[in-house]
């Protein structure tokens, strides 16, 4: 039965074997969902193309959108080095599905000042939560959630968003919390019922939409 334990930048590093596996579910997830479709970008404009699409074009040698080349869409080292960022950043709350040493699942969050927040969605979609939480000292940025397809559907993305957002509650009441995902995953109804209220598309990426809410402590850990 798999258990969802806590971790941080500290684990990823004095355990190897660990960072190697959850960088190479992490990158997998992404490159063979249906809904992210992330295997290759283009190195213009980062465009996404599926595995699908790279498989039944393979003789296509430049990217169609800006007639660049292909790159890969989650280098390993690269992501890596951005997991282990993320994991020694001292805001960062994250929690593992692991079953004896197998990652099944992973969800973490970290805070982003509101500046951050602007420069990333913009104003139009982060200045509403500032308007209603105007004391906000920053956001929690939900970054991650994913279940390993084998295990998807048993309740465990739930638990694994309850983990990091319960923690979150109990850190950071005061803060705003916004999320990107796609408009299509089933993660869009635990965020739903968590309180996240949809904000807009997200700028730049194809079907990513923005959620979020004015006050982390207004979450309804409860409902999810
Ligand atoms: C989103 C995700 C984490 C959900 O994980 P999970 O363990 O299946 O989630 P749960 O079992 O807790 O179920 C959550 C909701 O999804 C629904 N769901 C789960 N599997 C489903 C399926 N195969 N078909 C339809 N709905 C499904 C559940 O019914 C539940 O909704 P409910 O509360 O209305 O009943 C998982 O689907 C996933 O990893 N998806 C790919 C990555 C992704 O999209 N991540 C979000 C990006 S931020």
């Amino acid at each position: 039965m798999p258990n969802i334990v806590g971790f941080s930048g500290t684990d990823l590093n004095l355990y190897h074997n660990l960072l190697v596996d959850l960088t190479e579910m992490y990158c997998q997830m992404w490159e063979y969902d249906p809904n992210f479709g992330e295997y290759k970008k283009c190195h213009e404009c980062g465009k996404f193309y599926s595995h699908a699409w790279v498989e039944a074009n393979k003789f296509v040698t430049k990217t169609p959108c800006c007639a660049s080349n292909f790159v890969p869409a989650w280098p390993r080292k690269e992501t890596m080095e951005k997991i282990i960022s993320h994991g020694n950043d001292s805001t960062f709350v994250g929690y593992l599905l692991v079953e004896e040493s197998e990652i099944l699942g992973f969800s973490w969050g970290k805070c982003r000042w509101n500046y951050e927040m602007t420069e990333k969605l913009g104003n139009e979609l982060y200045s509403p939560l500032l308007v209603s939480n105007p004391e906000a000292p920053a956001c929690f940025y939900l970054e991650e959630l994913a279940v390993s397809p084998s295990q998807r559907g048993r309740g465990y993305g739930r638990q694994l968003a309850n983990s990091v957002l319960s923690g979150a509650v109990k850190i950071y009441p005061n803060h705003t919390s916004v999320l990107t995902t796609h408009k299509n995953s089933d993660a869009v109804k635990i965020y739903i019922k968590a309180g996240y209220a949809y904000l807009g598309d997200h700028p730049g990426v194809e079907d990513r939409v923005t959620y979020g809410i004015d006050r982390v402590s207004s979450l309804q850990l409860d409902n999810i």
